[in-house]
This record gives structure tokens, C-alpha cells and sequence, in this order.
């Protein structure tokens, strides 16, 4: 018996010729949020509609919740949520009627599909706009109705392709905090994206495809195992704090770049800068009001990881 929510043995497709997805093996893990993270074309479309069932791989295996796809799509799609890339079918029908439908799709009595709707509609935040057509919708709203139709019926699993592409700033920013609590709930989520910086607030696991091909995949944090040795630092004395790091023989360069500082350390004595640092600015009343590493990490492995596939 699986151990994982989503996992996938050699999962191939072909589009005539073409080799678009490759022996794939994916691996999630129950109650993670999956990023799916790969630049365009690289099929993360193509391999979550496998996953739904919207489209048939050429070979491989697709187990969901331990079960089979395509073969037992009916009985996984009852706890799984779908927000498709492409915008929705239904555009004659309003909001509200799209979502209480959806609603019984996934086996809701009326009057529950009728008060889910309601519900998620105020949630992804366009309650004001139920009785709209879906054809009247910006692709923005649209993409928020999606997502309230894959909430509907309260999935235990949500694969969501690019969900925050046609997204606002604010509405980004919401939406990632709703990701985090859906997975407080326990909820499992597999959702693709090219935004590093969005799949660093909201997944734990991590994904990377190129050209079909899984190039790396985990937990995020141990996926980027070596310590980062350049840090921006912000305090509330700059001048005295850079006095400091340029006296000590392991800081190998420190310098202020628009009131940031950044240092570079000896990744050997990284042990000596976190104790000693610290210890000095707080001895000097001197506050630290930022400590981070200059690249991220994910993004750290997404350029070496990259780099490799470009250069085969
Ligand atoms: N129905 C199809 N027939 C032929 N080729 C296809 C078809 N669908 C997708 N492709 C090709 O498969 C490749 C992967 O496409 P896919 O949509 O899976 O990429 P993606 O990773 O989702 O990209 P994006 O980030 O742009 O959404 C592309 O080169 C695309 O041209
Ligand atoms: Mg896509």
C-alpha cells in the first residue's frame, strides 16, 4: 500500500513525437504543500491533467489516495479538487449557479451546494458578485471562482495549475495565507507555478520539472542542505555594525547597499559570525531588525538544478 497521496511510476506522455513528459515519479506526501515548479512549456499542465484524469498518459502508473488513475477516477475525483489552468466552461451561467452546480457534481444535496456556495464565494472574495455571469467576470475573478470550485465539497486533496497567474498583488498575498491554513486543516496540495517567491510562503515540498523531466524533488529544507554565506543585514546602527564585521577575519566582505548591509562570510566559521554578531550589536543597544540570507534557498537549487539541465 502507497504511503503517499499522489504517486506516479514512469508516468510518460507523448504528443505524436513528441516526448512531453518523461518518466516521471512523483512523490507527495500527505498534508504537504507540493510546489510543481518548472519555466514554461515544461509540462506541469500536461502532467496534472494525467493526474485529474483529463488526459491519458502514453505509459506509466498514477496512484491517488493508493487508488488507480484513470481507472478509479469517479471514486478519487470525490475527494479531490481541481482548478484547471483554462478559464471555465460554464460562462452563461452566473457565480452562484456555476458553484452550487459544481457543488452537487461533488455529491452535495441542494441546500448544501446552495450554502457552500455561498460560503466560498464570500471567501475567495467575490460574494458581491454572485449573480454575475461567468462571461462578465475579469480573468481574475474567474480564476477566484475556480478556486472556489475546487474548495467545493471540501476535497482532501487540491491540485491547483498556476492558481494565482491573472491574480492581483493583494489577491496573491491572500491566497497564499488561504494555502497555508487549507494545509493547518490537514489538507494535502499539489500546485504548480513558475513564482518562487510564492512557492516559499506556501509549499514545504518541492517539485522540479524541465523539458518532462523531474529534476529534483523533496522537502524543501532539505533540498537546500549547505548554508547560504552571504546574509543582508538591517540594524538600527548600519555604520557601528559594519565597524565590526570589517575587524573580524572571517567576515571576508561587508559593505551597505541602499541602508541593506550585506556580508560575506567564510562558510567555515559561519558557527563564530551567528554567536558573535549577534551577541555584539545586543552588548552596543544596537537592535537587529532584518537577518536574512541574500538568495533564497529555493532559488539557490532552481539555478544550480537548471543550469545542469541547460548544459546536457
Ligand atoms: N495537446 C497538445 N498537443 C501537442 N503538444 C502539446 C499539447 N499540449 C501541450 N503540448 C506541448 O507540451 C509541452 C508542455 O506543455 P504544458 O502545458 O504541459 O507546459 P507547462 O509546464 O504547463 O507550461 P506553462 O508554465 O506555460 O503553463 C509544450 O511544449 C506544449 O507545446
Ligand atoms: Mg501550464
Amino acid at each position: 500500500m502507497s504511503t503517499y497521496i499522489i504517486e506516479t511510476r514512469d508516468l510518460t506522455k507523448f504528443f505524436g513525437k513528441r516526448n512531453i513528459v518523461y518518466h516521471l515519479n512523483l512523490k507527495v506526501p500527505k498534508g504537504v504543500v507540493y510546489g510543481f515548479l518548472g519555466p514554461n512549456g515544461a509540462g506541469k499542465t500536461t502532467t496534472i491533467k494525467m493526474l485529474t484524469g483529463a488526459l491519458r498518459p502514453t505509459y506509466g502508473e498514477i496512484r491517488i489516495f493508493g487508488m488507480e488513475m484513470p481507472q478509479k477516477r469517479v471514486e478519487i475525483m470525490k475527494s479531490l479538487g481541481y482548478m484547471p489552468e483554462a478559464p471555465i466552461a460554464y460562462e452563461d451561467m452566473t457565480i452562484f449557479e456555476f458553484l452550487t452546480y459544481m457543488g452537487r457534481l461533488s455529491g452535495l444535496e441542494k441546500d448544501e451546494a446552495r450554502e457552500s456556495a455561498k460560503e466560498l464565494m464570500r471567501y475567495v472574495g467575490v460574494g458581491r458578485l454572485a449573480l454575475n455571469k461567468i462571461k462578465e467576470l475579469s480573468s481574475g475573478q474567474k480564476q477566484r471562482v475556480t478556486f472556489a470550485a475546487a474548495l467545493i465539497g471540501n476535497p482532501e486533496l487540491l491540485i491547483l495549475d498556476e492558481p494565482t497567474a491573472n491574480l492581483d498583488p493583494l489577491g496573491r498575498i491572500e491566497f497564499t495565507g488561504k494555502i497555508v491554513s487549507l494545509a493547518k486543516e490537514g489538507k494535502t496540495i499539489f500546485v504548480s507555478s513558475h513564482i518562487v517567491s510564492e512557492v516559499e510562503k506556501m509549499c514545504n515540498y518541492v517539485g522540479l520539472i524541465n523539458q518532462g523531466r523531474l529534476i529534483a524533488q523533496g522537502r524543501i529544507s532539505e533540498l537546500t542542505g549547505v548554508e547560504e554565506s552571504e546574509y543582508d543585514v538591517l540594524t538600527s546602527d548600519n555604520a557601528r555594525a559594519l565597524e565590526f564585521l570589517r575587524e573580524k577575519p572571517y567576515v571576508r566582505e561587508s559593505w551597505e547597499e541602499e541602508g541593506t548591509l550585506r556580508v560575506r562570510v567564510d562558510p567555515r566559521f559561519l558557527d563564530e559570525f551567528f554567536l558573535q554578531f549577534p551577541r555584539y550589536l545586543s552588548s552596543q543597544g544596537i537592535r537587529l531588525k532584518l537577518f536574512k540570507p541574500h538568495t533564497s534557498p529555493l532559488e539557490r537549487i532552481l539555478m544550480e538544478k537548471f543550469n545542469v539541465g541547460e548544459a546536457e
